[in-house]
């Protein structure tokens, strides 16, 4: 049987983001066991109801690479207690039906397993996981029970701009990855 994709979205486009680096990292563990593909959105514009239909080529490119993997995991920092704008606006996009009006016919996330990280300050990003765990469900994906993994970015990371993983980050992605490649068996 061919291997599953899990595609990974980040929400953050930051040069040394550090939701990045834990992106690598769970590609990196991810890859013994599935293909990985990471979603470049950069391009997708705002979402504006009076231009959704047609679809921009922007968003039909996204929607055909989300639409085809098996699942997809965000990783995302906490902007103000809730997800990054530039993530929502995806997310926007993608819960949309894919021909006007047409509330019938799934959409490319409906059913799509999914899980998110983040790395953030002292909360480690506990309302950004809060509040994409209700979103998911809201927009009919198939969250992984519970909120995900939340790392905190360590001191030396705020001073420097540059973060090295500790063992104990390490330890707790390979756990959600072992779980999540439990859950999309
Ligand atoms: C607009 C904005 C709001 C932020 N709000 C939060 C927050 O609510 N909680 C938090 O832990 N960090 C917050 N931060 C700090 C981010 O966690 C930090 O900048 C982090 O490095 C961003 O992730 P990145 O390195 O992947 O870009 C905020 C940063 C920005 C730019």
């Amino acid at each position: 049987m061919s291997k599953k994709t899990v595609l990974l979205i980040v929400g953050s486009f930051r040069k040394n983001s550090f939701n990045q680096i834990i992106a690598d990292y769970i590609a990196k563990e991810l890859k013994k066991d599935v293909n990985v593909e990471f979603l470049d959105y950069r391009n997708v514009p705002l979402l504006e109801q009076d231009t959704e239909f047609p679809a921009p080529q922007s968003v039909k490119d996204v929607r055909d690479q989300v639409g085809k993997a098996d699942a997809v995991w965000v990783v995302s920092p906490e902007y103000n207690g809730s997800y990054p704008a530039v993530l929502k606006n995806l997310l926007d996009w993608l819960s949309r039906p894919l021909v006007a009006f047409d509330r019938e016919t799934p959409t490319v996330i409906t059913g799509k397993p999914v899980t998110v990280s983040s790395i953030a300050g002292s909360t480690a990003g506990k309302f950004l996981r809060q509040n994409l765990s209700t979103l998911f469900s809201y927009i009919r994906m198939n969250p992984m029970e519970g909120t995900g993994t939340g790392l905190i970015i360590p001191a030396e990371a705020w001073r420097t701009g540059i973060l090295n993983l500790t063992d104990e980050h390490k330890e707790a992605l390979k756990k959600q990855v072992k779980e999540f490649l439990e859950f999309i068996k």
